[in-house]
């Protein structure tokens, strides 16, 4: 059996409920409000060691069997305790004589049979509904609530006398579950009047009870009834016992749920209703049973401001349609909701209607329903969410007569739009257009009404917006989410434009272009679309960044790049690019610019510092090196007189005598001069030879000078000559001052192969240089090498 909640809530339970849905942990305090919650715990007691501060205390959904004095009169403070939906078979109210401040007290669906009775004076809320009392729990104690504002009761039986005590109370809101009632049969019992603004009755199911009693109430508002059984014969039962019910009454919401009726007596609740003071009607779970036939209605003036039908089950297969919907679309009330039912069509009234709300939701209707209808014109607001809507240029041909039509709801069709069956004639009023989850494709553009100022096309087709369409002039909202499209849309076409939802689609890289048309954005939702992190992006997260998450919800921790899978899951915000990377003109600019410089200031070094000599030198000095390391040092002692022999012309004599040969010394090195080490007796050249042997190295002071010199030819045919012969580097050469290649006179080809071949080393003019140039002279010579003395004809220099 379902027991269907009460729909309307009064207002303090409505807090209670807010509070307790805040309390998410199992204890903790909200402003003045301790809060310990044990909801749903699989608790077989109620726990000790609650905290004293506790004003609020949730025990419902568990297994406690049984209440003790002790078990609360450690929590002074309590003002709330849920302890629904519990297996307590036997209450004796005085376990909270402790619990002054206990307010609000919730025991329904319980195992409750027997209560013991005391008064708790500031209780507002008492439920004990949905128990298995015998009578009314009703203590004599109960007249004293002066605060009751809210008593949940149930029973089996029912005596007048039961009631008694709280007929006098100025309840809110009374709940009578009598879903187990089993009193005696044929005997009416009447109870006292109550005073109560809401009643709520459950009744058994499958039984007629309403038959048995006779229930008053002054000051009602509001009726719930719960489990209505009806035939044809009873029919009179139930709107004599309605009639008793509210006779009181001036206006009423009528609440019936759970009927199983004749659609012959349905009709004449519904034309008993009729002129009695309703002014709304809600009928929920409706089964129709037996047989449907036509039945007149009359309508006239009627208080009814709504009806409000919501699930029909039809247990008659064979039947005329038009006889319900001929009823229906007639009424003479503003609203009508029908749905959940398996109708498949409505007629248009057959007079102009008073219908400002009609909502067909989740009914079978196909694009015919209201054909050609100019009897709807005030209509405001029609609801056909989910039905079985297809052609979108039948419905706005359906609306076109409805003058007044503001809001219409055609969302969860299968609705499409094909421009080759026809045009879209809107009505001029229309505001509000849902055609959210439809088959809609881009084409939806070319039929929409030019009027329109919310439009919602959540989950569709629509891939892109048609460049062609005529302007949407008045649209400010507009909900495109889910479907495909790659870009944002510009507001060039929707000049109004302050609210876009476009989350779950294609856009990848969006356009600028949006946020230079659209300057009204008040709201953008752009979340879970597959942003590509590139340079062209910067642009749009500068953009939604200075919108900032006012208006763009969920930002930033709802934009993530989806590609490339470098930045993958990188908020848009956190995404950075270099300015050079993404500036093509830039990087070249730069690039120019780096080498530019490298340029100049590599031949500021040249010039300035005269860079290229000293490469040359330092990497003659490390070959030297290199070289004087190779040459094993004992072959070389065996003949070596001599470091070195120096060749050079008389005329650069001076540079050798001052320059050369102290820095020589200065190293000890020996050297063999011609002048100086010559045997006498001996010829010229073959005092040459004899010195160049005896030298470890030869040095040639090269010069313009030293061309000119026959001798110095000899002698450096012969150094070289030997250089060939042993296979050892032992020239030095030591260019004094520049040669020009055409200078050297062709029988030189020698000299001029050396130069060409061989490195030289520069002397430089400049005093700074020359320590260098020194340098490399000392690296040519093997220091370590013991010369042998050879006393007639050596002497030291
Ligand atoms: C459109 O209808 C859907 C339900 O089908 C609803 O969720 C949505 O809020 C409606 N849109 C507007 C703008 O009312």
């Amino acid at each position: 059996m379902v027991n269907l909640k009460p729909p309307i809530i009064n207002t303090f339970h409505f807090i209670l409920i807010f509070v307790l849905i805040l309390g998410s942990g199992i204890q903790h305090s909200l402003q003045n409000e301790f809060i310990s919650n044990y909801s749903n715990s699989l608790l077989s007691h109620v726990p000790r060691l609650l905290s004293p501060k506790t004003t609020v205390l949730d025990l419902s959904l568990n297994n406690i069997t049984g209440i003790q004095i002790e078990d609360f009169k450690f929590l002074p403070k309590l003002r709330v305790l849920r302890l629904s939906h519990n297996r307590i078979q036997y209450l004796n109210i005085s376990v909270f004589k402790f619990n002054k401040d206990l307010e609000f007290l919730d025991l329904s669906h319980n195992n409750l049979w027997n209560i013991s009775c005391y008064l708790l004076k500031n209780l507002i809320h008492l439920d004990l509904s949905f128990n298995e009392f015998e009578s009314l729990p009703i203590c004599e104690e109960f007249k004293n609530l002066t605060q009751l504002d809210f008593l949940g009761l149930s029973a089996k039986r029912i005596q007048k006398s039961d009631l008694l005590p709280v007929s006098h109370l100025n309840l809110s809101n009374i709940l009578l579950d009598l879903e187990r009632f089993y009193g005696e049969k044929d005997k009416l019992e009447s109870l006292p009047v109550l005073d109560t603004k809401k009643l709520q009755i459950i009744f058994p199911p499958n039984r007629a009870l309403f038959m048995q009693l006779n229930i008053s109430v002054n000051n009602l508002r509001s009726l719930e009834i719960t489990n209505i059984n009806l035939n044809n014969d009873k029919c009179s039962f139930f709107t004599d016992f309605l009639s008793k019910v509210i006779h009181n009454s001036k206006s009423l919401n009528l609440t019936l749920c759970h009927i199983e009726d004749t659609w012959k007596c349905f009709v004449e609740i519904l034309q008993f209703l009729w002129h009695k003071p309703v002014e709304y009607l809600y009928i929920y779970n409706l089964t129709l049973v037996e047989e449907i036939s036509y039945e007149p209605f009359t309508y006239d003036e009627t208080l009814l401001k709504e009806l409000k039908i919501e699930l029909l089950t039809l247990k008659v297969y064979l039947f005329t349609q038009t006889n319900i919907y001929d009823i229906f679309s007639d009424m003479n009330i503003k609203m009508l909701t029908i749905s959940g039912t398996r109708m498949v069509h409505m007629p248009c009234p057959s007079k102009p209607s008073p219908f400002h709300y009609l909502n067909f939701a989740n009914n079978l209707f196909p694009d015919s329903i209201f054909p050609d209808c100019e009897n709807l014109s005030l209509l405001q607001t029609l609801i056909l969410q989910k039905n079985k809507l297809k052609h979108l240029s039948k419905i706005a041909d359906m609306t076109e007569k409805m003058k007044s039509l503001k809001h219409l709801d055609l969302s969860q069709n299968s609705i499409s739009y094909d421009e080759e069956k026809g045009n879209c004639n809107w009505p001029e009023s229309l505001l509000v257009l849902n055609l959210s989850s439809n088959e809609l494709t881009d084409s939806v553009f070319r039929c929409l009404p030019p009027s329109v100022t919310v439009l919602d096309l959540y989950r569709n087709k629509i891939k892109g917006i048609p460049k062609n369409i005529s302007n949407l002039e008045t649209l400010q909202e507009l909900n495109i989410a889910f479907n495909f499209l790659v870009d944002l849309p510009g507001c060039s076409t929707f000049s109004s434009l302050s609210v876009l939802i476009i989350k779950h689609n294609s856009v990848s890289h969006p356009s600028a272009h949006f946020f230079n048309s659209c300057q009204n954005i008040k709201s953008l939702q752009a979340e879970d679309n597959p942003f590509l992190c590139t340079c062209e992006l910067r642009e749009f997260s500068k953009n939604m960044a200075t919108l900032s998450s006012r208006v763009v919800s969920g930002w930033p921790h709802s934009y993530k790049c989806a590609f490339p899978d470098d930045y993958k899951g990188t908020l848009l915000k956190d995404f950075h690019m270099s300015p050079l990377s993404c500036n093509i003109v830039l990087l070249i600019i730069t690039i120019v610019l780096v080498v530019l410089v490298l340029v100049i200031v590599t031949a500021f070094f040249c010039i300035y510092f005269d860079l290229p000599w000293y490469l040359r030198m330092i990497f003659q000095w490390t070959q030297t090196r290199h070289r004087a390391r190779n040459i094993p040092l004992e072959e070389l002692e065996k003949t070596v007189q001599f470091h070195a022999f120096i060749s050079y012309s008389e005329l650069d004599s001076p540079w050798v005598k001052q320059e050369l040969l102290p820095n020589l010394k200065q190293e000890e090195i020996r050297i063999c001069l011609h002048e100086r080490n010559f045997v006498p007796g001996k010829s010229i050249v073959e005092n040459i030879i004899n010195c160049i042997e005896k030298s470890h190295k030869s040095i040639f002071v090269l010069s313009p000078n030293f061309i000119q010199s026959e001798w110095c030819h000899y002698e450096l045919y012969f150094a070289h000559h030997k250089l060939f012969h042993e296979c050892s580097d032992n020239l030095i050469l030591i260019l004094l001052e520049p040669i020009p290649q055409y200078n050297i006179p062709p029988k030189y080809h020698k000299l001029k192969a050396l130069m060409a071949r061989r490195t030289y080393l520069e002397w430089p003019k400049e005093k700074s240089k020359q320590a260098l140039f020194w340098a490399n002279i000392r690296a040519a010579f093997n220091m370590k090498l013991n010369l042998v003395e050879e006393a007639n004809n050596i002497e030291m220099i």
